[in-house]
């Protein structure tokens, strides 16, 4: 095959802060997925683009050519309309877990396709695994039946979406180039255009436990993939929310399916339900579903059956007991006063430390493993009262651990100021 352009030329654009073509682009994605571009020539292309950033066509016809790149799935065999969420990811994030089986009470199918714990963040698929029988694991034909019985479905994208997403991020990883507005909303949205959903809300995290720790970034991001999702003809929105201190008083597998059972039984914790109605409120308007109340559903015990279905129709047993990790240690107030920070990322970092999250690729993260927080900041403690309990299956885990958490608790006379739970609203 005569190829149209070579890697050089195409690198050589960026690099000298030229726009690149619609057919340079296409190439260079297919010729990579190919073969015909190496990891290294693209590692350099990749860190052109974080330099030098990307215009709005260009960055729409790189997320086209990652779409293209696989399938597209279609869900207009249902007879719902298609709604889902994305989080760019953060610390005690669980809120898919109750989300997906609340939306799904509501009216809306939710077709989620999600990740596995990325550095100190969590993956939902990690912490569903945590549930004995549950597979992550679907065939298409196998997703429509879960999404036409049971309105949700949670499950791993297939090696046939998004292809080009899977080689590229791999080699971001390792090449210092994760963190570049333009490859993060390619990145997503090619995976989320090419899962079929009707419509999308994305909750793109911000402050020291997310990815883009700086607000504004946070909405640079997220107004890049609501474009992109628009051109795409997805109805997409997003909320801007706070991640400076972990979500909810769990972070680590087992330990937030537990917590996310506890708000699907009518409880839990204040931010966490406030955050699962406001993103299942912006979730039903998106997919065009009126008049219903996503906060009674989670009272009123829809929203617990639609989980119970779910689990099931993917193995899982609802009613099996979770895993407790083996090893237990709790770290107190080393003085009275009021908790005025928590650092989400230092516990993120304890919590990936306990065994909760990999170290390499591949690796078999501790269903048990994570941390309880008993105080938050604004709490008044005193001296010698719970923080925090470490949990996992390895004790020689707790001194990293602990380790990472040093300085991540400010007790002070009062409480600083905090990012709002909603930052800002991107429609
Ligand atoms: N999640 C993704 O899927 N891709 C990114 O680039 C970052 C977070």
């Amino acid at each position: 095959m005569v190829e149209s352009f070579t890697a050089v030329e195409i690198i050589s654009v960026k690099r000298d802060r030229q726009e690149l073509s619609d057919s340079q682009i296409d190439w260079v994605i297919n010729a990579y997925v190919r073969g015909v571009v190496a990891d290294e020539q693209m590692s350099a292309l990749l860190m052109t683009i974080l330099l030098n950033g990307m215009n709005s066509r260009e960055l729409s016809r790189w997320t086209d050519a990652m779409i293209k790149s696989g399938e597209r799935m279609n869900w207009s065999a249902l007879d719902r309309p298609t709604v889902d969420k994305h989080s760019t990811g953060g610390v005690g994030d669980k809120i898919t877990l109750p989300l997906a089986p609340l939306v799904a009470a509501c009216g809306a199918a939710v077709p989620q396709l999600s990740g596995r714990g990325l550095g100190h963040t969590g993956g939902t698929l990690d912490k569903m695994e945590s549930i004995p029988g549950w597979r992550a694991s679907l065939t298409n034909p196998e997703m429509l039946k879960a999404l036409q019985d049971c309105g949700a479905v949670i499950c791993a994208a297939g090696s046939g979406l998004a292809p080009a997403d899977k080689k590229l991020y791999a080699l971001r990883d390792v090449t210092g180039t994760v963190p570049s507005i333009p490859l993060i909303a390619s990145s997503i949205m090619s995976k989320k255009i090419a899962e079929g959903t009707s419509a999308l809300v994305l909750d793109v995290k911000t402050g020291n436990g997310a990815f883009m720790s700086e607000p504004e970034d946070a909405r640079r991001l997220a107004n890049a993939m609501v474009e992109l999702g628009k051109r795409a003809g997805v109805t997409t929105r997003a909320l801007v929310t706070a991640m400076d201190v972990p979500l909810g008083l769990t972070a680590g597998n087992a330990l937030e399916v537990r917590e996310s059972l506890e708000v699907l039984a009518g409880g839990g914790p204040a931010d966490v339900v406030e955050l699962t109605i406001l993103l299942a409120q912006e979730m039903l308007d998106a997919a065009g579903v009126s008049g219903k109340d996503p906060e009674s559903a989670l009272k009123n015990g829809s929203a617990m059956d639609h989980w119970r279905r779910m689990v099931r129709a993917q193995g899982g047993d609802p009613n099996a007991a979770l895993p407790i990790a083996r090893e237990k240690k709790l770290i107190t107030a080393e003085e009275s006063g009021v908790i005025s920070s928590m650092n989400a990322l230092q516990v993120g970092i304890s919590v990936w430390r306990l065994g909760a999250g990999r170290e390499r690729q591949g690796e078999k993260v501790q269903a048990g493993a994570g941390i309880e927080i008993h105080a938050k900041p604004g709490s008044q403690v005193n001296k010698g009262d719970p923080i925090f309990t470490l949990h996992t299956d390895e004790a020689a885990r707790f001194e990293r651990a602990e380790a990472a958490l040093s300085g991540a608790v400010v007790i002070g006379t009062s409480p600083v100021e905090r990012l709002p739970l909603v930052v800002t609203k991107i429609v």
